[in-house]
């Protein structure tokens, strides 16, 4: 099977997205857009994995998530993978000034490649993905998706646990089913203590 862990995010953040989108939709560029239900933003990519391996792979999740409590990040800001003048890949940003996203991946790529999965090669740069770009686009399209988007915001999201999906590819698209939720849950400093005290 085909997995990843990523973020999901709520419902009014993926409609708000939706909605900004729709009018370049309609316009009817060589682009994939993400449907609705799979915007998410990517921690990382694992790849054929074989179904035996979820529940090892669950529980170092739970490893990778110690010490990190709940946290909020805005999702705001159109971006393009390499650049926006030629986009392939385009985008919608976040903001979170302690950079908990990046450091739930640093932790991922140190827990999993002791398991057998590489680390990315590239830097990492938290993103959701909004279309994929599939042929040559008119002139100035990514500055156009930049202009429809830019100044937006789609909502301040709650992060309280992160997923582990499978995405099945069919003709029609990927369909991406949650496999593992593992909670944020911030370990008490000290634990043992107040019964001590008691
Ligand atoms: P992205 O959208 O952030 O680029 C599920 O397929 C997710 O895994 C995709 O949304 C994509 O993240 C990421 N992904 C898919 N194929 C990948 C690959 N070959 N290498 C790295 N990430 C990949």
């Amino acid at each position: 099977m085909r997995v990843f862990i990523g973020i999901g995010l709520p419902a009014e953040c993926r409609r708000a997205i939706r909605e900004a989108v729709s009018p370049l939709r309609a316009k009817r560029a060589p682009v994939s857009w993400t449907p609705e239900p799979n915007l998410h933003v990517t921690l990382k990519f694992l790849g054929q994995t074989p179904p035996e391996r979820v529940d090892e792979i669950g529980a170092l999740l739970v490893e990778t998530a110690k010490g990190f409590g709940p946290f909020e990040f805005a999702v705001e800001e159109p971006g393009g993978f390499p650049t926006l003048r030629a986009p392939r890949v385009l985008w919608v940003g976040i903001r979170e000034p302690l950079e908990l996203v990046g450091k739930l991946h640093e932790n991922m790529e140190n827990v999993l490649s002791g398991a057998g999965y590489p680390r990315e090669g590239r830097r990492f740069h938290p993103h959701i993905t909004v279309g994929r770009v599939r042929d040559r686009l008119p002139p100035g399209w990514g500055e156009e998706y930049a202009k429809a988007l830019s100044g937006k915001s789609f909502g301040v999201v709650g992060v309280s646990s992160i997923q582990l999906y499978e995405s099945r590819l069919s003709p029609g698209g990927a369909a991406h089913y949650v496999l593992r939720d593992v909670p944020l849950l911030r370990e008490p400093a000290n634990p043992g203590r107040e019964e001590k005290e008691k």
